[in-house]
């Protein structure tokens, strides 16, 4: 099966769903790694560990991508980059204040693209420094995605988070939140992150995390597993970095048997596979790497032709330390 033929059907799948009030709900089975992941075809879910609540494993950032301004043929684009993200079964997209316009960006994709507010797990964040600021800022980012009500929301590089965690946990508490959390996305700031977790009851963290920035692998992650927090993983591709680094160096063979037809889907398996890691947020411009990056956890995507065996979409601890490896000597 070629890449253009899991993408056409991925896309099919999904676009099969939309207008379906919730993403299909999914049977859970155990694997290898102890996650509950969902089973049957379509994008691998994972369990929120705070709720009974599956996502996809594949989100969809916004930062510098969706930072488009009025201009209607990039808004437009990134339109239909959110398009094919629902298409293939794709919910969370996460957002910030900081991002300039990204946020009116994905409120103009929802309204062009007709998206119900149950098919998108909307997540942003809170980011200022004033004590009494953020229940404005609140407001606004809501006006700016054209919806009355957030299911996640962070607070950014845990700015001022001794004042704006207790508003999110309000907000929560009266049914305004589904889910809290807080953001980084630097090393350096895994001390205050690990206090933060000992001390408050948060559903989420956000954290960077790919084969080369393995630092959350330490703590941070065994942390969020023991204490029962999803974890959303940013900056997968280093900003995209990585993927332009590597390209042009061929795939290890072991690609094949992992369904991965590129080094960006390798990298993703990677993240995912970590059984602390609920999903992964890449950013793009592109259609085609929207599409390929839902591939990359498409439960289906790890067909081998040859023998008709179907191989688990996610490497497991052997395979996983061959992707870091053939990376790390790639670069
Ligand atoms: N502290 C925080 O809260 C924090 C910090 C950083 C990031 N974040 C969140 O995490 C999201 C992701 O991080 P990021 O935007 O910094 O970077 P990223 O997702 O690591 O990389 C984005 C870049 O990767 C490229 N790319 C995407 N898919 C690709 C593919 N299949 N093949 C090749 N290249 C591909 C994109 O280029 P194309 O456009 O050409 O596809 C884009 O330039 C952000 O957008 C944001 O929502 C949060």
């Amino acid at each position: 099966m070629t890449f253009a033929d899991i993408s056409r059907r991925t896309f099919l799948m999904g676009a099969a769903r939309l207008g379906a009030v919730t993403v299909a709900g999914m049977p859970l089975i155990g694997t290898s790694h102890g996650q509950q992941v969902a089973s049957g075809s379509g994008v691998l879910h994972r369990k929120i560990p705070a709720s009974d609540e599956t996502i996809p494993a594949i989100g969809l950032g916004s930062w510098i991508t969706f930072n488009v301004g009025n201009d209607p043929v990039l808004l437009k684009n990134c339109a239909d980059v959110m398009g094919a993200f629902f298409a293939g079964g794709g919910k969370m997209i996460d957002s910030s204040p900081m991002y300039g316009s990204s946020q009116a960006t994905i409120g103009h994709g929802l309204a062009s693209l007709g998206i119900n507010r149950q098919q998108v797990f909307a997540t942003d964040k809170v980011w200022t420094r004033d004590e009494k600021g953020g229940a404005d800022q609140i407001s606004q980012t809501a006006e700016n995605w054209g919806i009355s009500r957030f299911d996640l929301l962070q607070v950014h590089n845990m700015l001022d988070w001794e004042d704006q965690l207790p508003l999110l946990q309000d907000k929560k508490n009266a049914g305004a939140l589904r889910y809290v959390g807080v953001t980084t996305s630097h090393e350096r700031r895994h001390d205050l992150l690990g206090v933060i977790m000992e001390r408050a009851p948060l559903d989420f963290i956000q954290v960077t995390y790919n084969p080369l920035d393995r630092a959350v692998e330490n703590r941070i992650l065994p942390m969020a597993q023991e204490r029962g927090m999803g974890v959303i993983i940013n900056r997968p591709f280093r900003g995209g970095h990585l993927t332009k680094a590597l390209r042009g160096t061929p795939l290890p063979g072991f690609a094949a048997e992992l369904g991965a037809q590129s080094w960006a889907q390798l990298i993703l398996k990677y993240i995912i596979s970590h059984p602390a890691v609920t999903c992964a947020i890449p950013a793009t411009t592109r259609v085609d790497h929207m599409r390929e990056n839902l591939a990359a956890a498409m439960q289906d995507a790890g067909t081998n032709t040859n023998t008709n065996a179907q191989y688990s979409v996610l490497p497991d601890e052997k395979m996983r330390h061959a992707i870091a490896t053939a990376i790390g000597n790639a670069l």
